[in-house]
Parts: C-alpha cells; structure tokens; sequence
C-alpha cells in the first residue's frame, strides 16, 4: 500500500523523509521518491524497489528543509522509475495514495494541455490541479475545485513552484494526518511515519484542505474558512501501528487476503480479460515441460499447481525442494520452464537452484513478492505476487498470492494451448470477484474456526489427507498447524494411509480431510471413514456441493464448508479457513504466533 510523508522545518528534509518513508516500508511498495525544495527549485529523485535504492541516489547534507515523500504500491502502471511518485506537470508536484477513478476521461481532456509521461492516474491529479490554478489563479479555489471533480479515493501533498516554502494537502477515503512540534510540521499517511518525533496530530477530514508551512498548519473547511481542529495523541507503538489492531501480524496478513486478491487483479486483469494475462505474462507457449522449485509453503504452492497444471493446461510438471534439486544431476530441457516461488526473493536455496537453472541453459521464471529481491533480479522474467510486506513467519497471504498467480498461469497456458476457448477463460477470470466475496464470507466467520480450534488446541498430534491437489493443500495446512502451534502434525496422501501411517490412528486422533476435487472425493472420504472406525476425530474440510452429493452420514466431528467456485479457485478458498484455525490453535496453546521459535522469516543461509 502507498505511503506518504512530508515535512517542513530547520532540519534537514531529505534525511527526514528517506526515515518516514522507511517507517512506511511495512505497508509493502514497489518504489519511492521525492520531491524536495533546493534553491527555490523543485528537484525529483526516485527509484524502483526499496527505499535504501532511493538514498543511494541522494547526495548527503541536501540543504533543503521542505520536502514530499512516497512509497508507491503499483495500481495503474508497471512498478517503475517512471510511474514512481512524486509526478510533476506544469507548475504542479505531488504524490498521491488512492485510486482517481475518472482519470481516463480527466486524462482525454488533460491532454489537450499537457504531455503525460508515466500510466498513472496520479500524474492526471498533478494535471487537473495545475490546470484549474491556473484558471482559478487561487490554489484554495483551485484545490475545492479539484475536489469536486476527482472521483474515487485520494490522499494528496502538493507542492507548487510559485510558492517553494509551502505543502498543501487534500484528501478523500485515504487517510492523512499532520502534525507540528518544535516549529517543524509533518504530514504522513499514517503516524508510523513521524512517531519518531511526536505522537500528537490532526487528521485532515474529507473536504478540507491544508496549508502548511514553516511556521503553522493552517486548516480550511469546505466553504474555504480558517478552522481549529482537534488535536489526538497516539498511545501505541510502531508495531502497534503496523498490526492495524490486529493481535497478531499473522491474522492482519490472513485478513488483508482480500486486498492482495484486489490487487493481482488491478494489476494483472483489470478487465478479467484473457487478453490483459497474455500482454502482462510471459509467452509460454514454448514449453513442454515445467520444473517448480521452492521451499517450504513455496513448495506446496508449486504442488498446488502442478495439478492445476497438468490437468487444466496439459503439460508436465515437477516439483523439486529447492535443496534438493541443488545437488541433484538434472537433465535439462530445452523446451522446460523452471518457475522458481519466493516470497523473499532471498532464500538461499532457491536462489541456487535458479543459479543451477540458468547455468544449464534453461528459461526462468520468478514467482516473487518482495520487489528486486535476488532471484527477482536473477530470475529471466518475473511476475510479482503483489501480497505487500509479509511480517509474520509462517505465510499466509504471500502462499496465497502465489497460487493466485499460478492458477492465472494455468488458465493463460490452458488458452494458449487452445484447450480452452477465449470465453471459458474469461469465465474463469470472472469468478475472480467470486474469490473475494467468498474470501469475505471466510473471515466474517472467523468465530466458527475458533470454535473448532478449542475443541482440538490440547491434542499432540494431527493428520491431514487428501487426494491429488487436496494433498498439496493438506501439505500446506498441515506445515502452518505445525510451525505455529507445535503439534506434530501430518500430512498424508489419503490413499497411502494404509501403508503405514495409519497404525499411528488411536482413539481421538485428530485427521483432518480435505475434499475438494470432485472425481476422488468418494475415495477420499472413504479413507477418512477408515480412520473413524480406529476411532479418529474428524475434521471434513469440503465444499457446498460435494457436501449435498457425497455426505450422506455425519462420520466427522467438524465440518468446514466452503462455497464452490470453481476447480482452480477452490484451492485458494479452502486454506483461508485452515490460515485460521492453525492461529486460534496456536493461540489458544499461548505460543508465540508471530515467530515460532527457531524459524526466520528469510533463509538466507543452506
Ligand atoms: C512457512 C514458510 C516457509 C517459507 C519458506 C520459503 O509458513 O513461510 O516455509 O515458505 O521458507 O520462503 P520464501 O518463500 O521466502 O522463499
């Protein structure tokens, strides 16, 4: 999410909005920049990926004392130097955190005036505002006005070259505070910014406007009078902030699902249009084979596609941990594909495995989620996962994210292929806003899943089992139960239960089934009766429509029940619930959600 931050005061500017900047890092960015005040001349720096890329470009001791900041979560345009904040036209900067909706149509009109360099609905806002100063020759006027006209959400700090000592800020559904200490001012998109300095600030409501300079912040109202605001004081923390009132990071990751969903499709099929995947993916129609590669939660995901894969899109895939694969002879493929998966883009592992990869000659491509990370920069192409800053240490949103990005992968190579037509992939992309509303549903029952959680939280031990993809997401379930709540925990084929495992089955074991795969559900769930009758507990994990045609006794203790959407989706839409019921187990057992004891978030060693 896009992050603002501006400041006005003796010290030095640039130093001040680089550490603002950095205390917006967590809300995830792909680029940043600045706009600052030297010798009465705006200057603009700005860099992809992290904000330390930013600094490097900036010389020290800039002898500047007003400046814009922002971190920038690309919406419209690629993420890049040109589309990175602040953007500038005519006399008019400023960085902007939001979505301008009518910025097409603004656009049209704009360029009658203006030469627009980057795609985003930003540089149109810096278009309109500098446009009506000049008919209006008043910026409170200009800036009402502008108000009027912008629809959708919008936070905006701007700066104008005829008054160099100034910032002006308006704003609508995006949050902006301000603040003064000191004789220096401070605005930010959210107090993590400026906490370093004071916790007292105002919040600038919708409709007013700004005005903010060396010596005060001066608040106007709608019909454009000085007002007195109200002063807040925050009582909380920087970790605080950041777990937006969540508990844990871990649950605020689970929750922000829903928006990381949102944006993979802002970004990648605005329009859910197979035309738009094919413009924004690589071409893979050159393959015959796919190799995927990751570790951990990576790795299921690339288990979860390999069914995908193969059966939607018809190509053979294999999956390798990535430390396995390091040592062992492969035979490469001149027609393979080896997708490496990283949330970090830094695990060691993986990192040689695309090493091993691109020295044997073979295509890569990275599935990534923090911007210009090694394998992202390594990697031949990459696609972003776009989950924004992922804290916890057992991923949710980030594992989401991937399997989002590989089951567009399958219906793009399934099109490609002309396994399916142009309107069955547009159908599955259009169940696309399906997910979200289910993902929805999941989290407003939140309560049911805790429910569940109390009644298994004390047990010392747990299976899971499934067929096919439903292995891979028992895989996936299973590993976040274990890492968070210790309890040794299983995931097992459901068919290879016999062979073995099952001996482990006692009274009141607790063997969770996923069914979600319409041709083996029967066999599964006959598996998961053969466990009832060594005397297991069952939690089912199905879907509204397998439940009607399958279940006809009630052999489970537990039911969750997913609404269908489609094949490729279900997979996205089962794990939310079991994300929740492996936190409320590992809370209800007082363990430490956040970091499990011996784990790190980034392995960066073997
Ligand atoms: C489990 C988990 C780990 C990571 C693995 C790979 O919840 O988070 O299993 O998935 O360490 O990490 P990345 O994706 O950063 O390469």
């Amino acid at each position: 999410m896009c992050g603002i931050v501006g400041y006005i005061g003796k010290n030095n500017a640039t130093n001040i909005l680089i550490e603002g900047l950095k205390a917006l890092e967590y809300r995830g960015y792909d680029s940043s920049g600045i706009a600052y005040n030297l010798n009465n001349e705006i200057k603009i720096i700005k860099s992809e990926g992290k904000v330390s890329n930013l600094e490097k470009k900036l010389e020290e001791n800039i002898p500047s004392h007003i400046g814009i900041g922002h971190t920038r979560w690309a919406t419209h345009g690629a993420p890049n130097e040109v589309n990175a904040h602040p953007h500038r036209l005519g006399i008019t900067t400023l960085v902007h955190n939001g979505i301008i909706e009518n910025y097409v149509e603004l656009k049209k009109e704009l360029e009658k005036e203006y030469h627009f360099n980057s795609e985003t609905d930003t540089e149109v806002a810096a278009g309109l505002i500098d446009y009506l100063y000049h008919q209006e020759k008043d910026k409170l006027k200009a800036l009402k006005k502008a108000m009027e006209i912008i629809k959708g959400s919008y936070a905006l700090a701007i700066m104008f070259d005829d008054e160099l000592d100034t910032i002006y800020a308006i704003r609508k559904d995006s949050p902006l505070i301000l603040a003064t200490k000191n004789n220096e001012q401070f605005l930010a998109s959210d107090i993590a910014a400026i906490l370093k300095y004071t916790n007292h600030y105002y919040l600038l409501e919708q409709g007013e406007i700004a005005k903010i300079d060396k010596n005060a912040i001066t608040f106007y109202n709608n019909d454009l009078n000085i007002i007195t605001k109200k002063e807040y004081v925050y009582e909380g923390t920087q970790t605080d902030i950041m777990k937006d009132g969540y508990d844990h990071f871990m649950l605020k990751e689970i929750h922000d699902e829903i928006s990381v969903y949102q944006n993979i499709i802002k970004s990648y099929v605005p329009n859910l249009n197979i035309h738009e995947l094919e413009e924004k993916f690589p071409n893979f129609t050159k393959y015959d084979e796919i190799t995927i590669i990751g570790c951990g939660s990576a790795y299921h995901a690339g288990m979860a596609a390999k069914s995908l894969f193969e059966e939607y899109a018809n190509i053979p895939v294999n999956v390798e941990m990535a430390s396995e694969y390091r040592y062992k002879k492969i035979f490469p493929n001149p027609k393979e594909l080896v997708i490496l998966i990283s949330q970090s883009g830094e695990t060691a592992d993986t990192l040689e495995a695309l090493r091993k990869a691109k020295n044997s000659h073979m295509d890569t491509l990275g599935i990534i989620n923090v911007l210009s990370s090694s394998i992202a920069r390594e990697s031949d192409n990459v696609i972003y996962c776009l989950a924004g800053c992922e804290i916890a240490v057992a991923t949710t949103k980030a594992y989401l994210a991937q399997v989002l990005i590989l089951n567009l992968i399958t219906i793009l190579i399934s099109y490609q292929k002309k396994i399916i037509t142009e309107e069955k992939a547009n159908e599955y992309l259009s169940d696309l806003k399906k997910l979200i509303n289910q993902t929805k549903d999941i989290l407003n029952k939140e309560k049911d899943y805790e429910k569940i959680a109390l009644s298994i939280y004390k047990q010392r031990e747990m299976f899971f089992i499934g067929r096919n993809i439903d292995y891979a997401l028992c895989m996936e379930a299973s590993l976040k139960m274990k890492e968070i709540s210790y309890i040794h925990s299983e995931a097992y084929p459901a068919g290879e239960l016999k062979h073995g495992t099952i001996s482990l089955i006692e009274d009141n074991t607790i063997v969770i089934g996923i069914v979600t795969k319409d041709d083996i559900a029967s066999k599964t769930i006959s598996n998961l009766k053969e466990t009832k009758a060594r005397g297991s507990k069952i939690i089912l994990v199905t879907t509204d429509k397998l439940f009607k045609e399958y279940i006809n006794d009630k052999f489970y203790e537990e039911a969750i029940i997913i609404n269908e959407i489609n094949p490729l989706l279900n997979s996205l839409v089962t794990m939310t619930p079991l994300q929740l019921l492996s936190y409320y187990v590992a809370l209800h057992r007082g363990e430490s959600i956040d970091k499990p004891r011996n784990l790190a978030k980034s392995v960066t060693v073997e």
